[in-house]
């Protein structure tokens, strides 16, 4: 086996806005290889802004990103990519006349050697064997669920470091989610990749995760191991209900 150090993706004192609206005020938070990190909050909190700023897709107006060390805020979209850093957006956007296979091969396309293609499309159809067996079928009629693991699989196409979930669970059927869940959680434990998972489904989220940090309007407000927050009152009360 390679051996492979872990890495560390840093978010230090992140600030962004829209116009005069500052979404975030410096914000703080980490993720490593092998780890699962979830950050949870309501809407408007911040949390796709937050994984936005980190890819480049929205621009900061202060702070650091740190990849292994590395400030990574200033590089372009494509070249975070490059970098390892994919991102899975709200919204499940697969490309609907593409074909499952070809949504993928799009994910991959700065793959260029064809074994290394072909392992990681293996890779993804064990993971995901519903996109298998669908290969040939137009994206735009799979499931909701289906077109969940399509968009998580195209950005698993490209082997990523670190992989940024926003909100996967959204308008989902409580079973597809808890599959999809299964999944990714696996994900985690057997492979060195680290997620950023950020949620309003806080009880989901926090289930699968290592460590958990809250968002509130721009804000980190709490941090812990996932197993405390699911036990704290505060976020039962906001955040999971009784
Ligand atoms: N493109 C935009 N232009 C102007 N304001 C924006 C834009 N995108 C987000 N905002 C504002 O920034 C704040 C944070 O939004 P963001 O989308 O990051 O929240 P969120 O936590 O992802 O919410 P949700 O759970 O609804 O997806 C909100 O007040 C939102 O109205
Ligand atoms: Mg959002």
């Amino acid at each position: 086996m390679e051996e492979s150090s872990p890495m560390k993706l840093e978010v230090e004192q992140l600030t962004a806005g829209y116009g005069s609206i500052e979404a975030l005020h410096g914000i703080n938070l980490s993720c490593s290889s092998g780890e699962m990190v979830a950050v949870i909050g309501s809407n408007g909190a911040g949390k796709s802004t937050a994984l936005n700023c980190i890819c480049g897709v929205v621009p900061a107006s202060y702070g650091e990103v740190l990849l292994d060390g590395r400030d990574i805020l200033d590089e372009p979209p494509h070249r975070i990519a490059m970098m390892g850093i994919a991102q899975v957006p709200e919204g499940r956007r697969v490309f609907p006349r593409l074909t499952v296979l070809e949504n993928l091969e799009m994910g991959a396309y700065i793959v260029r050697d064809k074994a290394v293609f072909g392992e990681r499309l293996e890779f993804v159809y064990n993971l995901f064997p519903r996109l298998s067996e669908r290969q040939r079928q137009n994206a735009g009629d799979l499931s909701g669920g289906e077109q969940q693991m399509l968009v998580i699989g195209r950005a698993l196409m490209r082997n990523p470091k670190f992989l940024l979930l926003d909100e996967p669970s959204l308008g989902l059927a409580p079973m597809v989610v808890e599959n999809i869940f299964e999944i990714i959680s696996g994900l985690v434990g057997s492979s060195e990749v680290g997620i950023i998972i950020v949620e309003q489904n806080a009880a989901m989220a926090l289930s699968i995760a290592n460590r958990g940090y809250v968002l509130e309007n721009g804000r980190i407000t709490m941090e812990a191991s996932a197993d405390e927050l699911i036990c704290d009152e505060r976020v039962k009360a906001a955040y999971i209900g009784g």
